[in-house]
């Protein structure tokens, strides 16, 4: 069904006087101890909910005939809030988490653990991989995936193309992929914006990392400018509200 190249929803416009955000790329990684657990204590449980519903409303779109057993890749899954989700909405299938961050990684397995004692997710694993290493082909899975995800993750990664890479290295014809991360406001007095409706009292490393994401997120014509010179074929950019992009789309 996605044979068509769609362009961005929304054009960013550039009006007279307004310095656009330039990207600023933050630290892929997250290792810093107390950013782990401050990021992993907030309630991302309306947004994550949210990602979920809109995938699995993607796949039935798709008509993409999905087997019981299926394989979902998570990229850059952090503490598994998004993994566990999906091992829970797809409890048949294989899910994988993967992150380069063994402080995330690590608790992600403890949540394992406590959300095992009320729901079995017995697909769910967790890899702790640079997903440089799969761009690069130094590390590859023992099976391919049938839908990669990632949420909040993109905008870490300094290249777009390795990225691409590594999506490409774990998939096979007719996987699908959705990918939902923060996109790049025009000024930086929106990112403050958007920081005081939707953090207004967080914590303060969780503001300071939530501005940084935000100046390093791609925007809506960046991401559709690096998938056209990749000759990337079926895909759909799609602007979600005031902060989000959606990259949806087949393999
Ligand atoms: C903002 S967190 C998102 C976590 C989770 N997906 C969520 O929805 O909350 C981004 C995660 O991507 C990981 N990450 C960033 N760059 C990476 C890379 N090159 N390889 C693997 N993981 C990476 C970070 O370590 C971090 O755990």
């Amino acid at each position: 069904m996605f044979t068509t190249i769609d362009s961005v929803s929304a054009k960013t416009f550039i009006f007279p006087g307004v310095t656009p955000l330039l990207r600023i790329k933050e630290p892929e990684l997250m290792i810093e101890l107390e950013q782990v657990k401050v990021y992993s204590r907030t309630d991302f449980s309306d947004s994550d909910g949210k990602m979920v519903s809109r995938l699995s409303e993607f796949i039935k779109e798709s008509k993409k005939n999905l087997q019981r057993k299926s394989i979902f890749i998570d990229l850059g899954c952090g503490p598994g809030n998004i993994t566990e989700r999906l091992a829970a909405h797809w409890p048949e299938s294989t899910v994988v988490g993967i992150d380069g961050s063994l402080e995330m990684l690590k608790l992600a397995k403890e949540r394992q653990v406590l959300v095992k004692k009320i729901s079995s997710l017995k697909g769910l694993s967790y890899i702790k991989q640079d997903i440089s290493t799969l761009s690069v082909g130094q590390f590859s899975l023992p099976n391919l995936a049938d839908v990669v995800v990632s949420n909040s993750f993109i905008h870490h990664v300094h290249d777009f193309n390795d990225f691409l890479k590594a999506l490409k290295a774990i998939s096979k014809e007719g996987t699908l992929f959705f990918h939902r991360d923060l996109r790049r406001p025009l000024t930086f007095d929106i990112a403050l914006e958007l920081q005081q409706k939707y953090l207004p009292k967080a914590h303060p490393i969780m503001i300071r990392d939530f501005l940084s994401s935000l100046k390093a997120a791609y925007t809506a014509e960046e991401v559709v400018d690096y998938l056209e010179k990749s000759n990337w074929k079926s895909y759909k950019v799609i602007e979600v509200g005031d902060r989000y992009l959606d990259i949806i789309g087949i393999n």
